[in-house]
């Protein structure tokens, strides 16, 4: 799995990270990749995989994976307690994201730190290579459209000479960075990448570890691109996403109030959610990548 991350680092693309709760988005967001031959990472925070079932969604991305012949790493997001991501490697999620952002910075390290070294055990007894992912920086915001302003304060920002020593303290593989990211949509559109600071950021941490923008919905596509260009290798998306599954609802509602077969009522969704994320992956640049040794 580090393998594709690797290359995506390499070839200076990156890949989607993409959220789901239902096996309808999953089906949509693998059509999509499948469409653009593109390997994808998919994802669930706790709210999502508790509602689809943690080996559920496991199980899903398995067969997934074989019918459609894809690299497709499953990603437990936004893991906040060492239970949580115990829970996930059980139930055969391929990475993890330990969020330990909310703490102080030595209490951030001290359980990232537990974290990585669980995942490693458990890596080498169970003979899987799951990737880890910790975070530091200050990210506002949730999944959700916003129509309060988006203030960013400079002290939010992951500092260059911190993120280094983060990686150096904890083993991360990954690590998630916020440069005048922040999750949800804002309807006023002010996300704005501080492209200054990712290139300070890459200048001190280098190939150590895949740098990770979190809240991927609603920054400029211009932004996201510079942001690859400059070392990003994964994009996390949900707020897109769950806006085009609920347009997909209206639209379907509007159309034909009578309809009660929830595949048929359902299929609106799959196309609008299919839509995002086959533009998502154009703009990652992770179309045609599926091939690991080339
Ligand atoms: P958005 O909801 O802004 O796309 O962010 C998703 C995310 O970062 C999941 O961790």
């Amino acid at each position: 799995m580090k393998e594709i991350l690797k290359k995506a680092q390499k070839e200076h693309y990156a890949l989607g990270a993409f959220n789901f709760s239902t096996a309808e988005i999953l089906k949509a967001t693998v059509l999509a990749a499948k469409e653009l031959s593109s390997p994808i990472i998919v994802a669930t925070s706790e709210g999502e995989g508790g509602f689809i079932g943690f080996r559920e969604a496991a199980a899903l991305v398995g067969v997934w994976r074989e019918a459609a012949k894809l690299p497709i790493i499953l990603n437990l997001d936004h893991g906040k307690n060492l239970d949580i991501i115990k829970k996930a490697v059980a139930a055969g999620y391929d990475a993890v994201h330990f969020d330990g952002s909310g703490l102080s910075y030595k209490e951030n390290i001290e359980q990232t730190s537990k974290a990585v070294k669980y995942i490693r055990e458990y890596s080498k007894t169970f003979d899987r290579d799951v990737i880890i992912e910790g975070e530091i920086g200050y990210l506002r915001g949730a999944s959700s459209l916003h129509q309060e302003k988006l203030e960013i304060k400079e002290s939010d920002l992951t500092s260059p000479e911190q993120a280094l020593d983060f990686i150096e303290q904890t083993g991360v593989d990954s690590l998630a960075i916020v440069i005048g990211n922040a999750h949800g949509v804002f309807a006023a559109g002010e996300e704005k990448l501080h492209l200054d600071r990712l290139a300070a950021i890459k200048k001190e941490v280098g190939d150590k570890v895949f740098l990770v923008l979190h809240g991927g919905s609603g920054i400029p596509a211009e932004d996201v691109k510079k942001a690859i260009e400059l070392g990003i290798v994964k994009v996390n998306i949900n707020t897109e996403l769950r806006l085009a599954y609920k347009a997909g609802l209206e639209k379907e509602f509007a159309a034909s109030p009578s309809e009660t077969t929830p595949y048929k009522m359902l299929q609106p969704s799959i196309d609008e959610v299919k839509k995002v994320v086959m533009e998502k992956i154009k703009l990652f640049g992770s179309e045609n990548k599926i091939n690991i040794n080339n």
